[in-house]
């Protein structure tokens, strides 16, 4: 094969469901540029529900690391995928690597593009929750990524501050909005909703973190708990794959004649679930985010979050991980119409839906292609879809 090298070699590198799904978008804006030629590199480090993402997208990776194994640990995942990566990005002749949030599979990547001394690129960089161990291990992955990156693009200006603070340098960050905007968007006003949950009051749960592992019996008796309350609303939990999620969570909440318990969804039905939802309750970083995008509000099942943005716009609401108190909370909306009107109304504080386009402008200012793009200003995004 012979390299054109004044074309440059752009690795869109990812490996889990919500990598792919954010990343989708990213891909399409950078092929869209002229003077870069886009690779898709996977590591698999989900295999089943990076799939998924994929066939929605209609993405076929150029290379696949499949290193995914059953109940794999963090540091099995880690050996295996940054010789694999180093390697692939040599052969790929890769100029720049772009790299997603916070999975092991983002740290592996950017290691790997760094000690082959390959540019990194860091969508979604800057968030932070404050805390080490929530959400574990991602803190510590974004962070670790941080230092190893060339460019940054923060969803919003509180994620470029806390690179600021951190010592990065102001030329480096782009405040571009969360790719998760442009994505889901654009995938709800396509996606239709399954024949069986139309004309239902719906609630959409997503739980599967693994700090919330040992907590995650308590997490779905609250949910039980509201559940019962509630006979006129129609839960759906479409259920992680991950074994040791499925263990805690199928013996309290199958049986309920109100609560639905379904396999992982294609993003694409998925997103439809989430845009015809009363409510969200979640312990997931990116439904924070779609909820947000969708008008709809999000009761996030978590002591601390690393977007506070929605908080303080009054869409999220943090409801800890205490089965009384995440009753009170999700109970308190459930029961009040008026409540949820009003947190449905707010602004959405994550983006205008032009992230990856800025993303991919920026790229290519880094090679001397085209001008800088714009940061992004929260107040064109006061707006939903209609
Ligand atoms: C990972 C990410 C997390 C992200 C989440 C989204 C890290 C440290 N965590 O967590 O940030 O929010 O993915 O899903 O990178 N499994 C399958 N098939 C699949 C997916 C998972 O069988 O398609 C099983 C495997 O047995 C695997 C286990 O689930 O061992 C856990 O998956 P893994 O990707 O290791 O971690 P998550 O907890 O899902």
């Amino acid at each position: 094969m012979t390299a054109d090298h004044t074309v440059k070699n752009v690795v869109v590198a990812f490996g889990t469901r919500p990598e792919a799904t954010k990343m989708a978008p990213v891909i399409e804006a950078l092929d869209r540029q002229e003077g870069l030629r886009v690779t898709v590199l996977v590591t698999g480090q989900q295999r089943e529900q990076l799939d998924s993402a994929l066939a929605v997208f209609g993405l076929t990776p150029h290379a696949d690391l499949n290193v995914m194994t059953e109940r794999q640990t963090l540091s099995d995942l880690t050996g295996r995928i940054v010789p694999q990566a180093a390697r692939k990005l040599r052969e790929l002749q890769a100029d720049m690597v772009l790299v997603h949030g916070d999975t092991t599979t983002t740290f592996c990547m950017a290691y790997a593009a760094f000690v082959e001394g390959v540019a990194v690129g860091h969508v979604e960089a800057g968030l932070r929750s404050g805390s080490m161990t929530e959400p574990f291990p991602e803190e510590a992955n974004r962070k670790l990524t941080s230092v190893l990156t060339t460019l940054d693009f923060a969803p919003t200006s509180l994620s470029r501050d806390n690179l600021l603070r951190e010592g990065k340098t102001p030329g480096g960050i782009f405040v571009t909005g969360q790719t998760a905007v442009d994505a889901v968007r654009a995938v709800a006003a396509r996606a239709e909703l399954r024949a069986s949950w139309r004309g239902k009051r719906l609630v959409a749960v997503t739980m599967h973190r693994r700090e919330n592992l040992p907590v995650m019996r308590e997490l779905a008796l609250a949910l039980r708990d509201v559940a019962l309350n509630h006979p006129e609303r129609h839960f759906v939990y479409p259920v992680h794959l991950n074994p040791a999620v499925r263990e805690a969570v199928t013996p309290v909440l199958s049986g309920l004649a109100n609560f639905e318990l379904t396999e992982p969804l294609a993003y694409d039905e998925m997103s439809a679930l989430m845009a015809a939802s009363d409510l969200l309750a979640t312990d997931s970083g990116g439904l924070q985010e779609e909820g947000a995008s969708l008008g709809v509000p999000v009761v996030v099942l978590r002591n601390v979050t690393e977007r506070p943005e929605g908080v303080e716009a009054g869409v999220l609401r943090l409801a800890g991980t205490e089965r009384a108190q995440v009753s009170r909370v999700l109970e308190a909306l459930l029961s009040n119409e008026g409540e949820l009107a009003h947190m449905r109304g707010r602004p959405n504080p994550y983006g205008d839906g032009q992230a990856s386009e800025r993303i991919a402008r920026a790229v290519a200012w880094h090679f001397g292609l085209g001008k800088r793009p714009g940061d992004w200003q929260v107040a064109s995004a006061a707006v939903h879809p209609s």
